[in-house]
């Protein structure tokens, strides 16, 4: 399967890569046309960039024009895994690519078929998340295929996907590491090796413009809260599906119950999240998904960040 979608990758074709966080729909990186399908196929603004995805810290140096000692720190304790960073780049990266921005998003996935593909070819991966933009995020190839398996040439299979959320993407503004994007690293993993960060992950933040506020939605409006019970009686008389922690719920109107983590852990919690998501978004009697509101710790923080933007504003609406 790999020489198969190295091949169509070669030839300027477009596909869907497994990675830790999630699926990503990946072209060669340096084939503008390539990359231009991409946007088309997701149906993404040009003006929201892409990340590089690669296999060794020596081509990145390639890709940019400068890689702090801070970044280099970061790189070489998470990588590869689920850090984005944010590098000045290079001549040879596309404006397409970066959405004419100053710099490049690199990272290296922690998969070995993604790992494996990568090192087999001659340039970089351009690869956002293999969903139709601004829907939930796949983290198995069935979800990729069921959404996009019409319009792309490939899909390689790598399983699901164990960290289930995307990467953590930061930047560096005087020497001062910023985090965009939470992610599947914590906040407190990367200040414990750099010190203090700044957190700017707000929805009108143009240094990462995919970072909107509504994103990652299903078409069923979402709700988060504390208290499960209290939604549950204000919508007696709606159909309601529920992601928790637990499932000792006894109303009626309970149609499914899916369980994170028994343990509360919040690992397992981020790696089934989207795919209960899209469970409850394809049950078409439900009115409303409830899910709990994770602690604001560890990956609990970046869950609630996803969690947030899924119910700001629905970009899709049931029966569309
Ligand atoms: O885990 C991940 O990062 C996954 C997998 C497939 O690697 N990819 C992913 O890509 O989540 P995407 O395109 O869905 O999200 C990339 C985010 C967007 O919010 C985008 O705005 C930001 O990264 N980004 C990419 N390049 C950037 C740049 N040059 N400057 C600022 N932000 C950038
Ligand atoms: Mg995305």
């Amino acid at each position: 399967m790999i020489t198969i979608a190295k091949r169509f990758l070669e030839q300027g074709g477009v596909g869907a890569i497994p990675t830790e966080t999630v699926y990503g729909l990946a072209a060669n990186a340096f084939n503008t046309m390539a990359v231009a399908k991409i946007f088309d196929i997701k149906n993404r603004p040009t003006f929201d960039p892409l990340i590089l995805h690669t296999d060794s810290i020596s081509k990145i140096f390639d890709y940019t024009t400068d890689f702090p000692p801070l970044a280099q720190k970061l790189a070489n304790h998470f990588w590869p895994g689920p850090l984005t960073l944010l590098l000045p780049k290079s001549a040879l990266v596309p404006d397409l690519v970066t959405a004419s921005l100053p710099n490049v998003a690199v990272r290296i996935p922690d998969h070995p078929i993604a790992l494996q593909l990568l090192k087999s070819l001659a340039f970089p991966l351009a690869a956002p998340s293999a969903n139709p933009f601004g829907y939930i995020s796949p983290t198995t190839a069935l979800h990729v295929e069921q959404q996009l398996g019409s319009k792309i040439d490939f899909i390689l299979d790598g399983g699901a996907c164990n960290v289930g959320i995307e990467s953590t993407i930061v930047g560096f503004e005087n020497q001062q590491p910023v985090i965009y994007r939470l992610g599947g690293i914590s906040v407190e993993a990367i200040e414990e090796l750099v010190g203090k960060c700044i957190i700017q992950t707000s929805g009108s933040n143009p240094k990462a413009p995919g970072m909107l506020m509504a994103h990652y939605a299903p078409k069923t409006p979402l709700i988060i809260t504390d208290n499960i019970n209290k939604y549950a009686i204000k919508y007696a008389h709606k159909k309601i599906g529920v992601i928790s922690f637990s499932d000792f719920f006894y109303h009626v109107n309970i149609i499914e119950s899916l369980v994170l983590s028994s343990s509360k852990d919040l690992k397992e919690a981020a790696a089934s999240i989207f795919a209960f998501m899209r469970q409850l978004d394809c049950i078409e009697a439900l009115d409303y998904i409830l899910v709990e509101q994770m602690p604001e710790e560890g990956l609990g923080r970046a869950i609630n960040d996803r969690l947030l933007r899924a119910s700001a504003k629905r970009a899709f609406t049931k029966g569309i």
